[in-house]
């Protein structure tokens, strides 16, 4: 690795993207080595002070951006790179992949994919139809496109970047022209994307033969897009105090549920009901240490705290396995496939202990990634302030008792008047109806109904006439009821029209949100004819599919069609914008 260019530190680019682009060096194949090599000498040649926009071309290439997001980050990028396009002289467009089919780009000559991978290895939920029809066998050829791929996944799932690598593949097998390499970014994508749609833009007006390619290198600050909107960000978060911090859940419940109340006076920081609030925990101390010892490195009190605050030092990967073995010469563990499935960077440095320089530990460990909570208040019930509802993820694995970094860092090591760092993550897909006469229906099993406790807090605040539908779950009524007073109190205020519970472990067999979906089937399908808008939160492995396939039914069953038609009905109320989901 070391014969291949570095940035000189002196280049007109922030340190962390310099570092980043030296990462994605190490971490590809030797062929996208290749083009990351002709694309960091283009970045070596950018002179200081930072060239100007290159001259347009003379004619405007047409250029297809097509993002498929989850929670928005492969949409802010496409628009960084269509800003980014734009400059350089590019028609370009953005295309949502919910609204865009594979026929549609039949014709078109230049294509950037910017896609996410969600579940466990698969496309985000809106993109799932595109991407089935451009597997499909009559998917059509793209013998006269240039694309490239940026994908966007984390490390911590097995199939990383899955999605992004599968449309690359099927582009290329397509007959389209591949005109960059693919970069699959983790958590930490903001730097590698920047530096991936500046190589990529540059080497199209390259490939499109216009004049001034080679020297077309620009920089893409996309922190300053996010900075207008709100003053903080991922990069400088808020120290938010904590004003209330209430155990929600019963002592007698066997889950664990917390109510956060935070301060934003101010901060001038801003948010819609829907949006979420990024919060960068602290690790635990106490394994930090155990890190430390594990790495013969006890006693480094300045390591240790930034063991604490900076670093991910939880998740084990299978390329952490591999660095570990290459650094240490000790191979055993790394040959085994399932040795990181629910095991964590303590288990790999217990089991197989080597002495480490801190450098070494630390080229390990990547950047700790902020938690995402949905807010649960609204500004209009609760100005300057932002509420939280989280659940303590503690579970064992392999012998040890494990606990989520972030939940637990708030329910065991946060207490009132602390500061919590946090900035606002915007989800303009998820929002309330424009029209407040609409309708509308909330499934929030477990914390999923924190975003629904914000829109009833601003219905109610608005006065909005529209009739609210609330299907809540949890495990027992009498000790995971989250919120049930104000549930109870906005009901008889007839703020909410209907509440459905399910609670799952209250009987022998689980009843579930679906099974109540189903139980009210006839209302639920004639609150949709009225033109309800859908909402479902919570988790998205196994609650959201099984919610979406009670939908499918309950429209056959109540629409006397066949399954095919059901699922037209839906994807029609999805593409409406009456079917939006933010799950995790
Ligand atoms: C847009 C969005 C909104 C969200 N809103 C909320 C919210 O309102 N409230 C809320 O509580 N959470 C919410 N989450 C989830 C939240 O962001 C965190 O993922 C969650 O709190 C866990 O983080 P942690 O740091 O405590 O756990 P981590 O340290 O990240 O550990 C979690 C990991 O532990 C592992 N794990 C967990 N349980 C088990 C098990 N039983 N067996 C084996 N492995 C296991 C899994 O690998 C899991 O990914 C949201 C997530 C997103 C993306
Ligand atoms: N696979 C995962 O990693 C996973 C899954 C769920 C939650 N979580 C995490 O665990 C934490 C706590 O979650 P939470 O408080 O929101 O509660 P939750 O664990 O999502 O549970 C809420 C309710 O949903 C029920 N449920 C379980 N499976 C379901 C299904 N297929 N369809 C519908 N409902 C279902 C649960 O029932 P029972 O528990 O009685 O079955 C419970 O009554 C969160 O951080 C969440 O992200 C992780
Ligand atoms: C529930 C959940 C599942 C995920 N599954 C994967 C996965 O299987 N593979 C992967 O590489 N990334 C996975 N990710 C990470 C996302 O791809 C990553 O956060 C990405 O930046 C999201 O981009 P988006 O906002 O454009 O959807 C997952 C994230 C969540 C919250």
């Amino acid at each position: 690795m070391s014969s291949l260019p570095m940035l000189p530190q002196s280049a007109p680019f922030p340190a962390e993207q310099i570092a980043a682009l030296n990462g994605i060096m190490s971490a590809t194949n030797a062929e996208q080595r290749t083009w990351l090599s002709g694309f960091l000498a283009g970045y070596q040649a950018a002179t200081v002070p930072q060239p100007a926009a290159a001259a347009p071309p003379a004619r405007r290439a047409p250029l297809t951006i097509l993002f498929a997001t989850e929670s928005g980050n492969a949409e802010a990028l496409a628009d960084v790179a269509r800003k980014a396009a734009g400059k350089l002289g590019f028609a370009a467009r953005v295309l949502d992949m919910a609204d865009a089919t594979p026929a549609q780009l039949a014709s078109a000559e230049n294509l950037l994919v910017i896609a996410s991978t969600w579940g466990e290895g698969d496309p985000p939920q809106r993109a799932i139809d595109f991407h089935a029809a451009l597997m499909a066998d009559d998917a059509p050829h793209f013998d006269s496109l240039r694309y490239a791929v940026l994908a966007l996944g984390d490390r911590a799932y097995a199939k990383f970047c899955e999605t992004g690598r599968l449309f690359d593949e099927r582009f290329a097998a397509l007959g389209a022209t591949r005109i960059a390499y693919r970069v699959e970014c983790d958590l930490d994508y903001q730097a590698p994307a920047n530096a991936w749609i500046d190589g990529t833009l540059t080497q199209l007006r390259t490939e499109i033969g216009e004049p001034e390619a080679g020297s077309a290198v620009i920089h893409v600050d996309f922190a300053r897009g996010a900075a207008e909107a709100n003053p903080y960000s991922r990069a400088r978060p808020f120290e938010a105090e904590i004003t209330e911090r209430i155990k929600l859940s019963s002592s007698r419940s066997s889950s664990e549920t917390w109510h956060l109340e935070l301060s934003l006076a101010g901060s001038g920081i801003t948010y819609e009901p829907g949006d979420s609030i990024g919060v960068l925990p602290r690790n635990d101390p106490v394994l930090a240490d155990a890190v430390l010892t594990a790495a013969g490195l006890a006693g480094d009190a300045e390591l240790h705290d930034r063991l604490v605050d900076q670093f991910d030092i939880t998740t084990l990967t299978q390329q952490t396995l591999e660095r570990y073995s290459g650094m240490t010469g000790d191979a055993g563990l790394a040959r085994d496939p399932g040795y990181a499935d629910a095991r964590q960077l303590i288990d790999l440095l217990e089991a197989a202990p080597h002495r480490l320089t801190e450098e070494q530990l630390l080229s390990l460990l990547r950047p700790l990634p902020p938690r995402y909570y949905s807010v649960a208040s609204s500004l209009k019930a609760a100005p300057d302030e932002a509420h939280l509802l989280v659940a303590a993820v503690r579970y064992e694995s392999h012998g040890r008792a494990r606990t989520g970094v972030a939940s637990v860092d708030i329910a065991d090591r946060r207490k009132s008047g602390d500061r919590l760092k946090l900035f606002v993550k915007p989800n303009p897909h998820f929002r309330l109806p424009t029209d407040p006469h609409r309708p509308v229906i909330m499934i929030g099993p477990g914390t999923g109904i924190a975003p629904f406790r914000a829109f009833m807090q601003e219905r109610d605040a608005v006065g909005a006439a529209g009739r609210n539908w609330l299907v809540f779950g949890h495990r027992n009524y009498t000790h995971d009821f989250l919120y049930q007073l104000e549930w109870q109190d906005l009901l008889k205020r007839g703020v909410l029209t209907r509440l459905d519970v399910a609670f799952s472990r209250d009987q022998p067999e689980k009843r579930y949100v679906q099974h109540a979906l189903w139980d009210a089937r006839r209302d639920l399908h004639a609150w949709l004819q009225d033109g309800a808008v859908i909402y479902v939160c919570g988790d998205a492995n196994a609650m959201a599919k099984d919610v979406h396939a009670t939908l499918l039914r309950v429209l056959a069953d109540q629409g006397n069609q066949d399954e095919a038609a059901a699922k037209a009905e839906l994807d029609a109320i999805r593409r409406d914008g009456r079917y939006l989901r933010d799950v995790y």
